[in-house]
């Protein structure tokens, strides 16, 4: 058997194609996965979807959208919508690059576009992918960039509605679902909707193309969700790599640093002090539950780092909801601050914050949990929702608002997860199981050398 770092050499002939979603949630995880791929000797391409906000414009990397900018919704305003039309209308451009592509490396001077493309590794959600794969006869796995637990409750969607689950009704909010262990009623992923079946066919379509292709690369580690996974590959053959968490594969130092001024700001507070308060980069919240979250802050007396994306909070362009004064009167110097946008993995490591108020992006919650942060669960929709049950009450390693978003419990919740040993004991654990999987021997340093494998297995 040869050591897989000695294969370098072999493997500098391969190239992947890689396709994100185009929003951050999701090129974020794809960007890590490419350095990732990069440093075990693959060669990278990757396709990048643009997009306007009304309007459609596929720039592929070597070829531009040839029929002219196409409509689509803000996906923050409409996600379902987007993901639909963006799984319709970008099949033909993307089959026209594919061969454009493919055509134009072998008259390429560049030697890395010679390089064979051995696979394409596309988001999960892009899963038109999967039809231009087969027709160009070209191997896809797909990346997964949610957790394993919130995959098994999509693909449970068409059990959950035979047995009534769903559509979910009013009465039945609290009841648990049986079939998926810690989840009631109303931590079920849906989204909210006139048209729920258009959800429920865009999940039986990213659920089928996932566990048809090759591989699935989850961003999670098995001590995490070591139940979930057994759950999963016993349902599905498809090979599953759990190699997360892929952010902690790069040196700190390999990250850009812009908006430094959150640091400096951490920096003049006392150690795990802080609490840190982001929903994400699509997550809109309206006026009403934004002041309750304003008010909660204001009185648990902890200082707080708030990033308030302009446009998250609905009708409104930034913070003008905010009773003047909001900020200087809060008492201390400078015990609140508000940013457009913020290093979230450097501040969620920097050792004054001592909690985060989330919505639970699956990005967001593997972050906190890689640093010990323990968390205030706030979800919004979809997965979200499942990841908070398993942070509160599987992994415990945070509360979850239970009665909507209300200022009291907000506050009340903030004080217990500071104040509260057990729950920073149960972060401090899950902190140091997710630096462990990573070392040699590790759960996800292994799988990754199975993935390795299993790409060179395809001939190309
Ligand atoms: C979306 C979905 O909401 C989420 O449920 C799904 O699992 C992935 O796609 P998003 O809502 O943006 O993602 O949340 P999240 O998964 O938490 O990703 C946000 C990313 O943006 C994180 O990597 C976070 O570090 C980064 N971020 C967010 C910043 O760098 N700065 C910020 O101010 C806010």
């Amino acid at each position: 058997v040869m050591d897989v770092e000695k294969m370098e050499g072999i493997r500098r002939g391969r190239r992947l194609l890689l396709i994100p979603l185009p929003l951050e949630g999701h090129i974020n995880p794809m960007l890590e996965l490419a350095h990732i791929l990069h440093s075990k000797g693959f060669s990278i391409s990757f396709i990048h979807i643009q997009y306007c906000t009304n309007s459609l414009n596929f720039t592929f990397s070597i070829s531009s959208f040839p029929h002219g900018p196409l409509p689509l919704p803000q996906p923050s305003s409409d996600l379902l919508n987007f993901l639909t039309l963006l799984n319709t209308l970008a099949l033909t451009p993307f089959r026209d690059c594919l061969a454009k592509l493919l055509s134009h490396d072998a008259s390429s001077e560049d030697e890395e576009d010679q390089h064979p493309i051995s696979c394409l590794i596309s988001d999960a959600m892009c899963f038109f992918t999967q039809a231009v794969a087969t027709s160009f006869g070209l191997p896809r796995i797909v990346l997964r960039t949610g957790a394993i637990s919130s995959f098994l409750a999509f693909a449970a969607f068409p059990l959950l509605l035979q047995k009534r689950y769903l559509p979910i009704q009013e009465c039945q909010l609290e009841k648990v679902v049986e079939e998926l262990g810690p989840l009631r009623v109303k931590d079920l992923p849906v989204v909210n909707t006139n048209d729920p079946h258009k959800f429920y066919d865009l999940l039986r379509n990213f659920v089928h193309e996932t566990v048809t292709s090759l591989g699935v690369i989850w961003n999670s580690f098995e001590a995490l969700e070591s139940s979930s996974l057994a759950k999963l590959t016993h349902q599905f053959p498809t090979p599953m790599y759990a190699i997360g968490p892929l952010h902690k594969y790069l040196q700190p130092s390999q990250m850009p640093h812009p908006h430094q001024s959150c640091i400096s700001w951490l920096q003049q507070h006392a150690p795990k002090s802080v609490v840190y308060v982001s929903f994400g980069s699509i997550a809109s919240i309206s006026e009403a539950d934004f002041l309750e979250i304003a008010w909660g802050l204001a009185n648990c007396d902890h200082p707080f780092l708030w990033v308030v994306r302009p446009g998250m909070v609905r009708g409104c362009d930034w913070l003008e909801a905010l009773p003047s004064g909001f900020l200087e009167n809060l008492g201390g110097s400078g015990r609140g601050h508000i940013v457009k946008w913020a290093p979230q993995q450097q501040v969620l490591a920097h050792h004054c914050v001592g909690a985060f108020l989330t919505h639970n992006g699956w990005n967001s919650t593997m972050e906190s949990i890689c640093e010990g942060v323990p968390m205030i669960c706030m979800p919004c929709f979809a997965d979200q929702n499942v990841n908070a049950r398993y942070v509160s009450h599987v992994w415990k390693v945070g509360l979850q608002l239970e009665k909507g978003v209300e200022r009291g419990e907000i506050e009340r919740s903030i004080r217990k997860v500071m104040e509260g040993k057990e729950i920073r004991e149960r972060a401090s654990i899950l902190k140091e199981e997710a630096r462990l999987c990573l070392q040699r021997g590790g759960s996800s340093y292994s799988s990754l050398q199975r993935l390795v494998t299993h790409i060179m297995s395809f001939n190309v």
